[in-house]
């Protein structure tokens, strides 16, 4: 039985990782710039606090600066809202990013609306939002989305034509997951806890995107032979063993064995968004100092 061929996020995270820090040397040097990034944790989700961590320690890593905020469970949406205003108004920080979920009593839209757009390196405000659905240049895009097609195109170089199933339809991932795909001129299909017939939908695609947060939910019989397969689940179940393992939303070991190449979870997408987050914040610290952004 063929195996499809792994989409190694670790290694393609590593070397965009790799650019930016290079960049970041060069904007460092010739333009006295430091980028900065500025990351909000409201409470104490304890897989948010994990990502946080994360994301602070490789925006280190790659030579940039980064502060992190971290406000109580029950802090007033006003007081947050303070908080984005300053750091709108502050040149060290060319990034912001609020770490989602955020608690029920706080408005996520006018939180995400808060924030300076040129800031936006999540790509969640809705002018950034709209930039991508009508292909305006200068969006800010979602760094999930980014993060799973560079896998994509790691794996293929032309995807016009090609036919994407996005299972999953949230503002982080789904939608705009589409939205990059239409653009790459792709026929896409987003799918949802409420489609009829959704493994029929998915033995359609030749690019299955899966991020649905339901553990392995999708099989190995859902898969068209030789798809790639792009799995954004990270969910935590217990083993044989006793011990709690993490799965995608994809049964990796039934869907290897159909698919043409398949990111692995851990070690696929999760690496990739914290990279394109890097790179987001160099490209954003850049316009922002009226710089040519650097090819990344
Ligand atoms: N929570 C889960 N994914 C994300 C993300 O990409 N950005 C933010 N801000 N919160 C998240």
């Amino acid at each position: 039985m063929s195996e499809a061929r792994l989409l190694d996020g670790k290694a393609l995270a590593s070397a965009l990782h790799a650019r930016v820090h290079d960049a970041v040397q060069v904007v460092k040097s010739q333009h006295h710039l430091t980028p900065g990034l500025a990351v909000v944790l409201v409470g104490e989700h304890p897989a948010s606090q994990v990502y946080v961590r994360t994301k602070s320690a490789r925006c280190r890593e790659a030579g940039m600066a980064s502060f992190v905020h971290r406000l109580p469970a029950d802090v007033r949406e006003q007081d947050l809202l303070t908080l984005i205003r300053g750091l709108n108004r502050n040149d060290d920080v060319h990034g912001i990013l609020v770490q989602l979920p955020l608690p029920d009593h706080i408005a996520e839209h006018r939180v995400l609306d808060a924030i300076d757009p040129d800031k936006d390196v999540d790509g969640f405000h809705v002018l950034n939002a709209g930039r991508l659905l009508t292909g305006v240049p200068g969006a800010l895009t979602p760094c999930t989305p980014v993060g799973c097609l560079l896998l994509i195109q790691s794996a293929v170089t032309e995807l016009a034509g090609l036919r994407a199933v996005v299972v999953g339809r949230s503002n982080i991932v789904g939608k705009p997951m589409a939205l990059l795909l239409l653009q790459q001129d792709c026929t896409v299909t987003i799918a949802h806890s409420r489609t009829r017939d959704l493994a029929d939908q998915c033995r359609q695609a030749d690019i299955l995107v899966a991020a649905v947060g339901r553990p392995q939910m999708i099989g190995g019989d859902w898969i068209k032979p030789g798809a790639i397969v792009v799995d954004v689940g990270i969910n935590r179940i217990d083993g044989s063993d006793g011990k709690t393992r993490l799965v995608g939303d994809v049964d990796f070991a039934a869907a290897r064995t159909v698919a043409g190449a398949i990111t692995p979870v851990p070690g696929g997408v999760g690496p990739m968004t914290v990279a394109s987050l890097l790179r987001n914040t160099l490209i954003a610290a850049c316009r922002q100092r009226r710089l040519e952004a650097p090819g990344l």
